[in-house]
């Protein structure tokens, strides 16, 4: 589905990813981990088209396709959604708003505000509240649902359990689930490790921009040594 292969990426002169690679298969979600400011944002971004950083070489491959290049929306337009870190909403556009700006109100196929409102029962209810009204966890659950929208098969979510209640993980990690069983593919940063063992099927480490370590979410569980080294877990 997604192929990330020896991408080295820039901001200014400084040279953040040096040669990562990583693959994401069909309907299978893939945690790429790593300390703070080793990269994972950077990786997610330059995936997605989104400058800065500039990616100075290697390839990215969706559905066979090289999407190296594309602005942001034409790679959105293929099928790839992105939730970005901090979720990035509108203060004063309401929840339906923020729903149908990507799609139209009237839409009738794929994710429709309706269904969106179906899988995430607290957006309908809130639909009239704008974004500065909501909390931390209907802001992630938005900040996915608008995500949706494009119909994607690919979702890259970067960190969408920061500054949420345990309950709201546990709810957002319940969604990841659905999501992969209704056939989408998921890229996921997560900063907190229980969360993503809890729904990854595989896991990559990053290090000062570099994969350094590649395991399904069983094996790496099950490997203090590598948690301890690479992620500062004890
Ligand atoms: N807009 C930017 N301009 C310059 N440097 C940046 C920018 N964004 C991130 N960096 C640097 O790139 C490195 C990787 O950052 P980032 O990808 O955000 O890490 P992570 O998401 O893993 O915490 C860090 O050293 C960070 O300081
Ligand atoms: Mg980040």
């Amino acid at each position: 589905m997604l192929e990330v292969a020896d991408i080295h990426s820039f901001y200014g002169e400084a040279h953040v990813l040096q040669g990562a690679s990583l693959t994401v298969g069909k309907s299978e979600v893939v945690a790429l981990l790593g300390r703070n400011g080793m990269g994972k944002t950077t990786l997610i971004r330059s995936v997605m088209g989104v400058s800065p950083p500039n990616v100075r070489s290697g390839q990215v491959t969706f559905k066979g396709e090289a999407i190296l290049g594309l602005a942001p929306h034409l790679i959105a337009k293929r099928g790839v959604g992105y939730v970005p870190q901090g979720r990035r909403l509108f203060p004063s556009l309401t929840v339906t708003e923020h729903l149908t700006v990507l799609k139209p109100a009237a839409a009738t196929h794929g994710w429709t505000v309706a269904k969106a409102f179906e899988f995430f029962p607290r957006l309908g209810e809130r639909r009239y509240h704008r974004g500065n009204q909501l909390s931390g966890g209907e802001r992630q659950m938005l900040a996915v649902a608008r995500a949706l929208m494009i119909d994607p098969e690919l979702i890259l979510m970067d960190e969408p359990s920061e500054g949420l209640a345990p309950v709201m993980v546990q709810h957002l990690e319940g969604i990841i689930a659905e999501l992969k069983a209704a056939g989408l593919s998921i890229l996921l940063v997560e900063q907190n490790l229980y969360s993503a063992l809890a729904v990854a099927d595989r896991v990559y480490i990053l290090e000062t921009g570099r994969v350094v370590h590649e395991a399904s979410a069983a094996a790496i569980g099950a490997d203090p040594e590598t948690l301890t080294q690479f992620l500062g877990v004890h």
